[in-house]
């Protein structure tokens, strides 16, 4: 099992406000959408709430403290990060969030998908700091739109 983190971040690490995201970037979701189709998503409650809906083609792993949670098909629930962490199937599972989920897993992420934004933003969630000496740059190529952004690949080392 490999665990992938994917995540659209600001200058300063802003990820979202309100519960919702910074920016419309359509070549990231577009990109977001190519990477983890037919892949486990893992999220925080939150994030799923911030979904336009249950994403097609991709079973969702939600993290909720609350027991009585109800969630559509197509979800599945767990309330510890070892009881989820030891549900994930072979092959490569994606983190998608949010600020919680980010730093509950990092350290156990195999490989970073980091679109760079290329500008500050005025956020109330943040991906934590990454340690440059713990990843190498394996890919990285400009994305196109009215907000300057860089597509960023890191591997652990
Ligand atoms: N830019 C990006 O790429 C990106 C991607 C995803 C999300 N975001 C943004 O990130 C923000 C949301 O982040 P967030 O940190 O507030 O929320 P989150 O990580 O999506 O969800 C937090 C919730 O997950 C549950 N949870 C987390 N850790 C848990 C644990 N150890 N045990 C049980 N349950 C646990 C709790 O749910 P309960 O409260 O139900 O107990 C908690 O309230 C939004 O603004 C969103 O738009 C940005």
């Amino acid at each position: 099992m490999s665990l992938s983190i994917i995540v659209a971040k600001a200058s300063n690490n802003a990820i979202g406000k309100d519960n919702a995201l910074l920016w419309h970037l359509s070549d990231d979701l577009k990109r977001f959408k190519k990477l983890t189709m037919g892949h486990p998503i893992i999220m925080g409650r939150k994030t799923f709430e911030s979904l336009p809906g249950v994403l097609p083609g991709r079973v969702h792993y939600v993290l909720t403290g609350n027991k009585d949670y109800k969630a559509p098909e197509g979800v599945l629930l767990f309330h510890d990060v070892k009881s989820l962490m030891e549900s994930l199937p072979e092959g490569e599972n994606f983190v998608i969030g949010g600020e919680h989920m980010y730093k509950a897993l990092l350290p156990y992420a195999g490989a970073l998908y980091i679109t760079e934004v290329e500008k500050p933003f005025d956020g109330d969630a943040f991906f934590p700091e990454i340690r440059p000496e713990d990843w190498v740059v394996t890919e990285e190529t400009e994305g196109e739109g009215n907000i300057p952004h860089r597509f960023i690949t890191y591997h652990r080392k």
